[in-house]
């Protein structure tokens, strides 16, 4: 590749989903868009970003998709599912149960990939509670690529996917056999609903959370769009909220505005009730509509 052909690629690449590519990332571009390039008969990069920007088509959703890094498993790091098991369900639930009236639990996993995510969130709830069923259970879980939300939404795993990550206990209590490979059962699949949502837009119309997990995804962003994104997913947090992030990711630059909490091995975050209430009612306008056209 040209180092005109990597400029291209990676103007269009930040443009669609925010991901910040450099010159070092040549052979990721060539391994994961030459095909695509090829059959839509560009002669270099350069062509193909110009031709994909001015698509009306799918091709656009499909640079996306092609170009994601969609890795994950089920109950990933493990240690953040037992802190949710073990300190925020049961604290949520806790200061919940003092009002009678809000038996309502909101979670929000964001950069869902194929739904690992969302349904480790879902099962861990359903061990957690055993009165689920008298709770109203939401979790909506995003991604930017439709492929992945696609495949999340079906609920179906090949056994390579079943193999990691999920206890076999998990697997017969949760999955029913299906064509070789497993399917999530409905009363798991009822508590997630899915959407689309590129974390770069604005996002305020999904209302507040009580738990937020958004992790390895915006560790491929440049550290100012971070930085904002974190701010607007922060703004999406109750006032008692839990934010979880990835085992390399931080929520320290943000400044004194969350307290890491501790658990076990797990730290998430949580609103710094000891601030004042003008820095904690701090809404950034933070939110930077990005060139994309869909
Ligand atoms: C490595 S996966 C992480 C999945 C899961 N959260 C986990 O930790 O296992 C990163 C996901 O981020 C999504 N993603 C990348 N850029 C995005 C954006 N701008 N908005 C929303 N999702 C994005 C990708 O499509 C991909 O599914």
């Amino acid at each position: 590749m040209t180092p005109q052909d990597i400029d291209a690629v990676c103007g269009l690449v930040y443009d669609l989903c925010g991901i910040a590519l450099d010159n070092s990332k040549d052979y990721l571009i060539e391994s994961r868009l030459a095909e695509l390039m090829k059959r839509e008969g560009c002669a270099n990069y350069v062509e193909f970003a110009q031709h994909a920007r001015s698509s009306l088509g799918d091709l656009k959703k499909e640079v996306i998709n092609a170009i994601t890094t969609r890795e994950t498993l089920f109950f990933r790091d493990k240690s953040p599912f037992e802190a949710l098991m073990h300190k925020a369900a049961p604290e949520l639930v806790d200061e919940k149960s003092k009002h009678a009236y809000d038996r309502r639990i909101r979670i929000w996993s964001a950069a869902c990939s194929t739904g690992q995510e969302p349904y480790s969130i879902a099962m861990t709830l359903m061990e957690t509670l055993p009165d689920y069923r008298n709770w109203n259970i939401s979790i909506l879980a995003t991604d930017i690529s439709d492929d992945a939300i696609e495949r999340a939404s079906r609920g179906f795993y090949p056994p390579l996917e079943t193999s990691r990550g999920l206890e076999p206990r998990y697997l017969g209590k949760y999955f029913s056999p299906q064509d070789g490979g497993h399917r999530i059962k409905d009363e798991v699949r009822a508590l997630v609903s899915f959407e689309k949502v590129n974390l770069l837009q604005s996002f305020a119309h999904l209302g507040r959370f009580d738990i937020i997990f958004c992790r390895n995804a915006i560790i491929y962003f440049n550290p100012e769009d971070r930085k904002r994104t974190y701010l607007n997913l922060a703004n999406q947090l109750t006032d008692n909220g839990y934010f979880f992030v990835g085992s390399s990711e931080s929520l320290m630059d943000l400044g004194p505005r969350f307290q890491p909490q501790h658990h076990c091995r797990s730290v998430f975050y949580q609103p710094n009730r000891q601030l004042p209430d003008f820095i904690l009612a701090n809404k950034v306008a933070a939110t930077k509509p990005t060139a994309s056209a869909f």
